[in-house]
């Protein structure tokens, strides 16, 4: 979602906020806009690309030492230039990332007072409530202050004041907002990458949090203007992390990037160590005792690992799993257990609902908590008592992969270590699962060898308009990423189902324009399944089937076989989201879709 950068230096910081906007692109937007001091406020905005921004700014030969910018994905008001960032009132400017709830009673009110609107955004109304405060407080900062201390709802804010041109204010609640403490100057932004090119000195600001940045100082106040200490983290994420390398995109790169990522993640029981519960915190084993059920939380694709997470976890710790979208739990009225470990699962931290959700879990009485998430600093990772760090590196792509593979490694991690407090894993089992796990990175490289055939198939698929994704057992949640990976990249209508549903409903969609996707893993349902395939067949349906090795599917008239290369047992699941992976990488390339960031979705969705 919408993307912001401050910065003050001794040089000029027009190029610094246009890479730092670059950086954040992956975030998801539909405009750019950026604002500078340099004796008068000069304001940029453009209803496109990051690159056409940049034209603007090369035209003018803009030039500042001061300058705040942002990418923005529309929530009030249509994408356009007016609605752009940055919104100005007087001689302010602001940028903004989160959803001002309040927003049309503080525009009211503003109106009431003369303030007149130009856009249909909630930032307009930061804008001119900071400026109504000045009338009341010549101090900026405390302006800001005032003014946010007013605002219900999420927002990370960077601010900026002709008269005041020495020192850029941000602040932020619930949206992500870090600050980089350089040599030359101070900076903010919405994540660590924006500044790699000028700091890896980082500082976290917490909910609530106003800084102040000057050329050469900061000072951070808690909302009511009590300094605050925050601590300076050195960052290790490298640089190279978010290039593209000799890669076409991000989600290609990141596919190819699973065996690493995987391994990193899994490095804990690299060599001879074994399940613990220490690998989920310090305080896991007092927090996993006595926990009588598992309830995950969790959006979208992280949704689908914890569905996943539900097989393992009930057939080999024998625990009962909830798996609940994290949108519909927050405002369900659900039956709260105090011995339910809670497990909320995120790729970026920052997922507004996940993150709504987990602490409504927690109002209700549920403090077990912990976290799987790949970024160890976001707000998620900050609320749980117990965590663990994914390490897939950076995921830049709009659509999630190596995150995925790697939130399923580390739920048979918890899979295992639960089972093992529970006695119900033999030392036996434990060290065959440890094995299986060892050698995952490597399976999974095997898996990727199949592109130059799954790319074949995608040039076929990718003049379809719909398309069924079939699965059961735990590859069923597969079958269910598949389905999401096609609609996101491709924009091929895609669902699915749980094969043994075909019949009751679906069944009716299935004809020759219909392909039909199969995960058939070597298991005890495959026999099942390949009875749901003949239904499909005999109503003319066009079948891809990602069979295991030794499936005994035959091959024929409209049955395309892709053999995997092993049968992978409990991760088996790990193994078959590959290739869909794979699929709609290919069909959103013939389809000539913009893969990295598909059309009206962000990275990285921080708004409710
Ligand atoms: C995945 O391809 C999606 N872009 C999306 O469903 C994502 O998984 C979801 O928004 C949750 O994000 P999170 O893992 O960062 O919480």
């Amino acid at each position: 979602m919408c993307g912001i950068v401050t910065a003050i230096a001794t040089n000029n910081i027009v190029p610094v906020l246009l890479e730092g906007l670059r950086k954040l692109e992956y975030r998801g937007y539909d405009s750019a806009g950026l604002a500078v001091l340099s004796g008068e406020l000069t304001r940029l905005r453009s209803a496109g690309r990051v690159a056409e921004l940049a034209a603007l700014a090369d035209a003018r030969q803009l030039s500042a030492n001061i300058g705040i910018a942002h990418t923005r994905w529309a929530t009030h008001g249509v994408p356009s230039e007016r609605n752009a960032h940055p919104h100005i009132s007087g001689g302010l400017a602001v940028v903004h990332n989160g959803i001002i709830e309040n927003f049309e009673a503080i525009k009211t009110g503003l109106q009431a007072r003369g303030y007149v609107f130009t856009s249909e955004t909630d930032t307009e109304a930061i804008a001119h409530l900071i400026h109504s405060k000045l009338q009341g407080t010549p101090d900026l900062f405390e302006a800001v202050r005032l003014a946010t201390n007013e605002l219900v709802g999420a927002y990370a804010i960077g601010v900026l004041a002709e008269a005041d041109p020495f020192r850029a204010i941000v602040a932020r609640r619930g949206s992500p907002l870090l600050l980089g403490v350089g040599e030359d100057g101070m900076y903010a932004a919405s994540d660590t990458a924006a500044l790699l090119q000028v700091t890896r000195k980082v500082v976290y600001l917490e909910d609530g949090d106003l800084a102040e940045l000057r050329r050469d100082s900061y000072r951070i106040v808690l909302a009511d203007g009590t300094p605050v200490e925050r601590e300076v983290h050195l960052s290790s994420l490298s640089a190279d992390a978010v290039e593209l390398g000799k890669f076409r995109h991000y989600m290609q790169k990141e596919i190819f990037e699973q065996p690493q990522a995987l391994a990193n993640t899994l490095e804990l029981i690299a060599g001879g160590g074994g399940i613990s519960p220490q690998h989920f915190g310090a305080r896991a084993a007092e927090v996993f005792e006595g926990v009588r059920r598992v309830l995950v939380l969790a959006c979208g694709t992280s949704y689908h690992a914890g569905l996943v997470a539900r097989y393992w976890i009930e057939a080999i710790a024998k625990l009962p799993v909830t798996v609940e979208i994290a949108s519909e739990y927050r405002y369900r009225e659900s039956v709260p257990d105090p011995d339910t470990l809670v497990v909320v699962i995120s790729q970026s931290g920052e997922t507004a609902d996940t993150l709504a959700a987990l602490k409504h879990a927690k109002s209700l009485g549920m403090e077990r908590t912990l976290a799987i998430c790949n970024v160890p600093e976001s707000a998620i990772v900050r609320e749980t008592a117990l965590r663990f760090i994914t390490r897939a590196g950076p995921e830049i792509g709009v659509a999630s992969t190596k995150a995925f593979t790697t939130q399923l490694a580390a739920f048979a991690l918890l899979t295992l270590a639960l089972a093992k407090l529970n006695g119900r894993l033999s030392a036996a089992d434990e060290e065959r699962h440890l094995v299986a796990l060892r050698h995952l990175p490597v399976a999974v490289q095997k898996v990727l060898e199949l592109e130059p055939e799954i790319e074949k198939w995608a040039q076929r698929f990718a003049s379809k308009e719909h398309a069924l994704f079939l699965g059961r057992g735990s590859h069923w949640p597969i079958a269910m990423e598949g389905a999401l990976k096609l609609k996101e990249i491709s924009y091929i209508h895609a669902e699915a189902y749980a094969a043994g549903e075909l019949k009751h409903g679906p069944l009716a969609l299935v004809d020759k324009d219909m392909p039909v996707i199969a995960v058939s893993p070597h298991d005890q349902l495959l026999e099942k399944l390949k009875s749901n395939l003949q239904e499909v067949r005999a109503r003319g349906g066009e079948l891809y089937v990602f069979a295991d090795a030794g499936s005994e599917i035959p091959e024929s008239e409209g049955v395309h076989i892709l053999h995997m290369p092993e049968h992978y047992g409990m991760l088996s699941p790990v193994l078959h989201v590959i290739p869909l992976q794979l699929l709609s990488y290919h069909a959103a390339l013939v389809k000539g879709t913009d893969v990295d960031k598909p059309r009206n979705l962000a990275k990285s969705v921080t708004v409710e």
